[in-house]
């Protein structure tokens, strides 16, 4: 069957990819000429400096020109197509609402392109990009105000998380599909044969607003997870003397009721769906006169806790940052990624130099480049010069006065003797995920330790 992709950002292209390897035949388009020609490129370098996941690029040149086409013109991709996904951006604005003017401009843009279409097919327009609740609806009205004949519109939200969104497609939890009636959905069967009756991948068939919500509530409770861990879990483990943290932890999601995903506490969740997820849902909630306390508490936890473990230095360690030195390492806001975009180390950095430090020595395996040139770019603001970068742990903690763990990369896992050999006591060890082993020759050779989850130990102690 023949699939348009309108929008080839993270979701858009490892979303038609997948469908090629179905054996559709899919016409992804972009308004972005020079993403198109990098994608029809085939090239692996190209094409991973716009959407970087494994096995992404590989699926790409593997189905090129047999069922994966690119075009910047949206004309030729939707011509004869029976579905058209939407996978357009959809920013935040100041207030916490979701600026659809992107999705708006290609959605007229469809609407003209499909009134236009004299074949008398029926096509079903799907929003995959998480919008608000109401936006099928809002497609429709668009549809219709262009006179666009036999449209159907549909909700299928994405739920990929990064670094496995190729995986996430070929081989997901469930398929949410929101449509009006047995046409549009017999259309996303069709798209998805393989899904169906399938033992493990629920297919779910709904309504396009619930399919909307699905997406919304989803993502708001895995950060609920999380801030719950951060925000109790973590909390007693550090001021309640004698409770483990990894044992509070397993004991309690033993529980098979309860989810073991977001136990792992961390200095806050970061990346561009759950910050920009949640406070949409508390505008539309807000929207609808409802009260939104829980929504707001589970956003303000996390994006205190990005910043929390600095003030525990100064308050449990003593530590003034002024003038001083720290080492932070991880710059993405998870491992095996690039991706700086709500990340906790964005916060750190910014809280540090509010606090007068003379240097910050970063460290990470993947961002550097981004860190660089997009998010501490000193033209922006001339304290970013205090920021250098390092081309790996052992050279960013030499001669710092505190180390800060930031991202999960399993290198820092054992960072233990390299912090004895690299770096000097009494620097205090700063561990936002929880990362580093056998804190007690940490502690007896002199250096300071405070984890998330843990107490503060001061040197010299026996854990
Ligand atoms: C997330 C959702 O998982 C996905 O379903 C949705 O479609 C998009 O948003 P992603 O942003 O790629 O995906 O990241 P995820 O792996 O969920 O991690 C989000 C953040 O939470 C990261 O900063 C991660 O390090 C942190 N995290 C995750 C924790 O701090 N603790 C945990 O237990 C799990």
């Amino acid at each position: 069957m023949k699939i348009a992709v309108v929008g080839t950002g993270f979701v858009g292209l490892p979303h038609a990819a997948v469908l090629a390897e179905q054996g559709h035949e899919v016409w992804a388009c972009d308004i972005d000429p020079a993403r198109i020609e990098a994608y029809r490129s085939g090239e692996a370098a190209r094409i991973e400096r716009y959407v970087n996941e494994p096995g992404l690029a590989a699926s790409v040149a593997e189905n090129l020109g047999r069922h994966l086409f690119f075009s910047s013109r949206m004309e030729e991709a939707a011509a004869g197509a029976e579905v058209c996904f939407m996978c357009i951006n959809t920013p935040p604005n100041r207030d916490g609402s979701t600026d659809l003017s992107f999705y708006r401009a290609a959605a007229e843009q469809l609407a003209g392109i499909l009134a236009a279409r004299t074949d008398g097919r029926r096509v079903v327009v799907v929003n995959k990009s998480t919008v608000p609740i109401g936006t099928a609806r809002l497609l429709e009205g668009i549809l219709r105000a262009a006179g666009a004949p036999n449209v159907g519109v549909a909700s299928n939200p994405e739920f990929l998380a990064q670094g496995n969104a190729i995986d996430g497609s070929r081989r997901p939890d469930r398929v949410v599909v929101g449509a009006d009636g047995e046409a549009d959905f017999e259309l996303l069967r069709r798209v998805y044969p393989q899904f169906q009756n399938h033992v493990r991948i629920r297919y779910l068939e709904t309504t396009p607003e619930t399919a909307e919500a699905i997406k919304y509530v989803g993502n708001t409770l895995l950060l609920t997870y999380i801030s719950f861990w951060n925000g109790v879990g973590a909390r007693i483990a550090e001021s309640l003397p004698g409770v483990r943290m990894e044992d509070l932890k397993l004991g309690v999601t033993a529980d098979s009721r309860i989810s073991t995903w977001g136990s792992y506490v961390s200095n806050g969740a970061g990346g561009s769906c759950f910050g920009k997820d949640i406070q949409s849902l508390i505008y539309q909630l807000g929207q609808a006169g409802q009260a939104t306390h829980l929504l707001q508490a589970v956003f303000d936890i996390n994006e205190y806790q990005k910043s929390y473990l600095i003030d525990r230095a100064v308050h449990e360690a003593g530590f003034g940052f002024n003038q001083t030195t720290v080492a932070l390492l991880g710059l993405a806001f998870k491992k095996r990624t690039n991706d700086m975009r709500d990340s906790a180390a964005l916060k750190a950095v910014e809280n540090l130099l509010g606090r007068g430090v003379k240097a910050i020595r970063a460290y990470d395996p993947l961002a550097m480049d981004e860190a660089r040139s997009r998010w501490f770019n000193p033209e922006q603001n001339h304290l970013f010069e205090r920021i250098s970068y390092h081309d790996s742990a052992e050279e960013a903690m030499r001669g710092a006065d505190a180390i800060y763990i930031s991202t999960d990369w399993e290198e820092f896992r054992g960072l233990t003797p390299l912090i004895l050999s690299h770096a000097r006591p009494p620097c205090l060890i700063i561990d936002g995920r929880r990362m580093v082993a056998d804190v007690e020759s940490l502690a007896a050779a002199g250096f300071g330790y405070l984890p998330v989850g843990g107490p503060y130990l001061p040197p010299g102690t026996a854990a």
